[in-house]
Order: C-alpha cells, then sequence, then structure tokens
C-alpha cells in the first residue's frame, strides 16, 4: 500500500507522510491539499468503495483547481493532477497504514466514541468542530504528541486552519503542526482546547442569536441576511451559513456545549432550529432548511 518509510514527529519534526482516516468531506479535501503540496497520503476509510467516491472526488476537485492554474498550459495541469494523485493511496486497514505515518490525521463522524475507539493507535492530530480534543485523547497513551487541527469547509479553499494544543501537547508536536499547516500553505493560528476553538466558539453562538432574533419578531431571515452581508460585510447571511454548514451539525454543536454549560445563554438552543432538524430540513445537502434549494 505504501513505502517502508517511518518517522516519528518527535524524531525529526517534519512530515512528510500523512495517515488520514475519514475519507469524507474534510478527510478527502484535507488528502487534496495534503498531496498537492508533495506530501505522501494514504487515506483510509470502512470500505472500497467510499474510498473510490473521495479519489473520484479529490480528482474532480483537482481538476477545477487546474482549470485556472493551469489555464493556458492544459498538459502541464494534467501532469499536475496525475502527480498528485500519485501521492493519495486508499486503505481500508487502518492499523497498518498508520505503521508509517508521521502524522495520524482523524476526520470521521463527530462522535466521541467512535473517535476515542481510534485514538487506541499513536501520533495524532485531530480534525473536530465541537468536542474537546483532550476527552478523545483519553484513549490514547501519546499524550504528548497529540493536537488537533482544525480545518474549515471546503479544505482546498479555506486558508484558515486552527492549531490546539491540550495542557499535555509537547512544544515539538504543537510546532510540528504549526509548520505542517504552513507547509499546506495554510494559516495557521494556536487555540486553546476550549469549545468551538476561536471560530465556531464565536460563529455558532452568533448563528444562533440570529435565529433567535428572528424568533423574537425582530427580523425576517431575509432582512438579517442581507444586513449581515451589506452590513458587517460577510459573504454570508446566518441563515444561509446554518443551510451550508447543516442545520443538524448546528444544532449538535450547540446541544453539546449546552448539555456541559446548560446556564450559559450564548448557548441556549432554539425552537426554530430543533423544529427543521426533526424534519430532516437541513440546509443544503437535503434541498431545504431555512430556504429552499433545487
Ligand atoms: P463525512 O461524513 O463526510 O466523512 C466521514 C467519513 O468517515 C465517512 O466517509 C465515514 O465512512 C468515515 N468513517 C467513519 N467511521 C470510521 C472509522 N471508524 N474508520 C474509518 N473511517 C470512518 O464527515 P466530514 O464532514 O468530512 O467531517 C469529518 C469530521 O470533521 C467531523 O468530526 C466534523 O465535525 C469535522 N469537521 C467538519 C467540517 C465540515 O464543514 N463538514 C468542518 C470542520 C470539521
Amino acid at each position: 500500500i505504501r513505502r517502508g518509510f517511518s518517522s516519528s514527529i518527535i524524531k525529526n519534526g517534519v512530515i512528510k507522510n500523512v495517515t488520514i482516516i475519514g475519507g469524507g468531506q474534510m478527510g478527502a479535501g484535507i488528502a487534496q491539499v495534503a498531496a498537492s503540496t508533495g506530501h505522501t497520503v494514504t487515506l483510509v476509510d470502512t470500505s472500497e468503495d467510499i474510498l473510490k467516491k473521495s479519489r473520484k472526488g479529490i480528482e474532480g476537485s483537482l481538476k477545477r483547481v487546474v482549470k485556472k492554474k493551469f489555464a493556458d498550459k492544459p498538459e502541464a495541469g494534467e501532469e499536475f493532477i496525475q502527480n498528485v494523485l500519485q501521492n493519495v493511496s486508499i486503505s481500508t486497514d487502518a492499523g497498518a497504514s498508520v505503521q508509517a505515518a508521521d502524522l495520524l490525521l482523524e476526520a470521521i463522524v463527530e462522535n466521541l466514541k467512535v473517535k476515542q475507539d481510534l485514538f487506541a493507535l499513536p501520533p495524532v492530530s485531530l480534525n473536530t468542530s465541537s468536542l474537546p480534543i483532550t476527552d478523545i485523547a483519553g484513549s490514547t497513551s501519546r499524550l504528548d504528541r497529540f493536537g488537533g487541527l482544525h480545518f474549515f469547509n471546503p479544505v482546498p479553499m479555506m486558508k484558515l486552519v486552527e492549531v490546539v494544543g491540550t495542557s499535555t501537547t509537547s512544544q515539538e508536536t504543537f510546532d510540528s503542526l504549526l509548520n505542517f499547516s504552513k507547509a499546506l500553505g495554510k494559516t495557521p493560528v494556536s487555540c486553546k482546547d476550549t469549545p468551538g476553538f476561536i471560530v465556531n466558539r464565536l460563529l455558532v453562538p452568533y448563528m444562533m442569536e440570529a435565529l433567535r432574533l428572528h424568533e423574537r419578531g425582530h427580523g425576517s431571515k431575509e432582512d438579517i441576511d442581507i444586513a449581515m452581508k451589506l452590513g458587517a460585510g460577510y459573504p454570508m447571511g446566518p441563515f444561509e451559513l446554518c443551510d451550508y454548514v447543516g442545520l443538524d451539525t448546528v444544532k449538535f454543536i450547540i446541544d453539546g456545549w449546552s448539555a456541559k454549560d446548560p446556564h450559559n445563554p450564548l448557548f441556549a438552543s432554539s425552537e426554530l432550529l430543533n423544529k427543521l432538524v426533526a424534519e430532516g430540513k437541513y440546509g443544503k445537502k437535503t434541498g431545504e432548511g431555512f430556504y429552499k434549494y433545487k
């Protein structure tokens, strides 16, 4: 499956071989960016079928990149795609794939138990939107080598990576993760392991307050969206953003935070959000959320 090259974050600090567990939206995006910047990537998921789809997705996304980047040189563009794809191998065997990795990066479902089970394996980083990474780290014996890398969707487009250190992450591991993010062409920011890190801690309460403002009858969703786009310069209004992120995801995050800190008014739930989620209206991905999509 892969070349027999092994080193660790601690040994030389440079991350070259990356194993990504979870070939969904985020995992495939991270794989594409890592492979495009000269890293060797092994993408792991539960079935060959899922992995083939991930590869197809990466290829499709690369074609879009190449159309812009190599507009006048289609041959160079095709060569670039082939080189990048060569850097990506796929596997359903997480245990074997981890052996040669400098970095094990997890991007599976937002479920603490499933994530914990995975981290019986060693060196690590993970992509979670809302779970405290310290809770997940509980299942690994290499706490000094454990940290968080929070990417944003779509990964090839979004420049930010939140690098999260826990109280046990070593400086060396943290620096490796910062440097790895830079090597991917991203801009890293340093975060503590607090709910939502920086971006979601500010963004999710903001979206929830927009919902509550609307529920109080103080503005239509259309007007609130227009107001935040034209008045605050946001590319999307809060309702559009909720539909884009997925209402189920927003609810999952806010419910999780509220369970831990029930008296925090910033984490209060919204009837409207709960109703739409109960009806299966999750936003863009289901064709309807606050707005309807074709
Ligand atoms: P997704 O549902 O598209 O992909 C998850 C993948 O993990 C699936 O292909 C699934 O088959 C695989 N998987 C599940 N359990 C597995 C296991 N035990 N071993 C191997 N593969 C397994 O999810 P998505 O959107 O890529 O999100 C992944 C993680 O990233 C979640 O924790 C999410 O909260 C976080 N995240 C998501 C963002 C987003 O905007 N979608 C942004 C930033 C973080």
